[in-house]
C-alpha cells in the first residue's frame, strides 16, 4: 500500500483498539479494489473524545468507526445524526462531509444484511434476540420492521422492558414483547421461532464454555445467529449445528457493518468476501 499526499483517512476511535479486526478489514478491501485511503485505529480515553472528534474535523479524516466504550458519547459531539443512529441512540460511523459530522450506527442493518446474505431474510418471520444492551437495541429497531414478531429476552427483564417499550413508541402496535431470559421461557418461546439471536456475551472468550440457549431448547428448523466472533464457533453455534440449524457467526455481523461504513464512506460496493478473509486470516493469527 502506497500512501501519497492525496490519500484519504479512515480511522477507528476505541478504547481499547489494539486487537480490533477493523483495520485489517478496511485496508484489505481498499487494497483490492485500488482505492487510495488507508484505516488506522486510534486509541482514545473517554475524558480525549471531544478532542479526537474535533481532530476529525480539524485534520480532515474522512470517515471513522467507533466503538466501545464511546458509540453513545460521541453523539454530543456531531452536527448531524441519521435515522438509524437517532432510533438506537448509538453511533458507529462518522461521516465528514465538508467539516459536518454525521453519525449513522450500521450494527442492526449489518446485522440484517448478514442474515440475508446467508439465505435467513427475517422479514415476516418470528425472530427472537438474547440481550437488550447496545448490540440488541441497534439490532432490534432494524427488525422490528421486517419480523412478524419479536421478542427480547433478557436476564434483567427491566432492561428488556425499557427496549420494549422504546421500540413500541417507534413501532407503534408491532408484534413486539419483553420475556427474562430463563430455561423455561425459551423452550416455551423457541418452539415455533425461526430467527434466535444472541446477542448478550455470553459464550465470549474466556467464558467460551456458556451458552445463553442450551442444546435440547434448540431445533433444525432455526437459523442461530450468534454476534460474539471470539470463539468464531461458539458453544451455542457448535450444538445448533448439531442438532441441525443454520448458523450465521458473528464475524459475519463484523463483516456486513463494516461494509456498510465502507460503502458511506467511499460510495463504492465493498468486498464482502475479501473483508471476511482478511479478518479470518487475523483471527487465525496468519495476517503478516
Ligand atoms: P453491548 O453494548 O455489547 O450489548 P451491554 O450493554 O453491556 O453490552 O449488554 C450486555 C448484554 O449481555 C445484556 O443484555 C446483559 O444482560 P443484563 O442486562 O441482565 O446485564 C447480557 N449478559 C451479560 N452477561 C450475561 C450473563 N452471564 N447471562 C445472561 N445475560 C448476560
Amino acid at each position: 500500500m502506497r500512501i501519497t499526499g492525496k490519500t484519504r483517512i479512515c480511522a477507528l476511535i476505541g478504547y481499547p483498539v489494539e486487537h480490533s479486526l477493523s483495520p485489517i478489514m478496511h485496508n484489505a478491501a481498499f487494497q483490492y479494489l485500488g482505492l487510495d485511503y488507508v484505516y488506522v485505529a486510534f486509541n482514545v480515553p473517554p475524558e480525549r473524545l471531544g478532542e479526537a472528534v474535533s481532530g476529525i474535523r480539524g485534520l480532515g479524516i474522512l470517515g471513522a468507526n467507533v466503538t466501545m466504550p464511546h458509540k453513545i458519547n460521541v453523539i454530543r459531539y456531531l452536527e448531524e445524526l441519521d435515522e438509524s443512529a437517532r432510533l438506537a441512540g448509538s453511533v458507529n460511523t462518522i461521516l465528514n462531509r465538508d467539516g459536518r459530522l454525521i453519525g449513522y450506527t450500521t450494527d442492526g442493518l449489518g446485522a440484517l444484511n448478514a442474515l440475508k446474505y446467508a439465505g435467513s431474510d427475517p422479514l415476516g418471520k418470528k425472530v427472537v434476540i438474547l440481550g437488550a444492551g447496545g448490540a440488541s437495541r441497534s439490532i432490534s429497531f432494524t427488525l422490528a420492521n421486517y419480523a412478524r414478531e419479536l421478542v427480547i429476552l433478557n436476564r434483567t427483564l427491566k432492561r428488556a422492558e425499557e427496549l420494549v417499550s422504546d421500540l413500541k413508541r417507534v413501532f407503534g402496535s408491532a408484534n413486539i414483547r419483553a420475556k427474562p431470559l430463563s430455561e423455561a421461557v425459551l423452550r416455551n418461546e423457541l418452539k415455533d421461532t425461526n430467527i434466535l439471536i444472541n446477542a448478550t456475551s455470553v459464550g465470549m472468550r474466556p467464558n467460551e464454555n456458556e451458552t445463553p440457549a442450551g442444546r435440547d431448547v434448540l431445533h433444525g428448523d432455526l437459523t442461530v445467529f450468534d454476534i460474539v466472533y471470539d470463539p468464531l464457533e461458539t458453544r451455542l453455534l457448535r450444538e445448533a449445528k448439531m442438532v441441525g440449524a443454520k448458523t450465521v457467526d458473528g464475524l459475519s455481523m463484523l463483516v456486513h457493518q463494516g461494509a456498510i461504513s465502507f460503502e458511506i464512506w467511499t460510495g463504492v460496493k465493498a468486498p464482502i468476501e475479501v473483508m471476511r478473509e482478511a479478518a479470518l486470516k487475523k483471527i487465525m493469527g496468519k495476517a503478516d
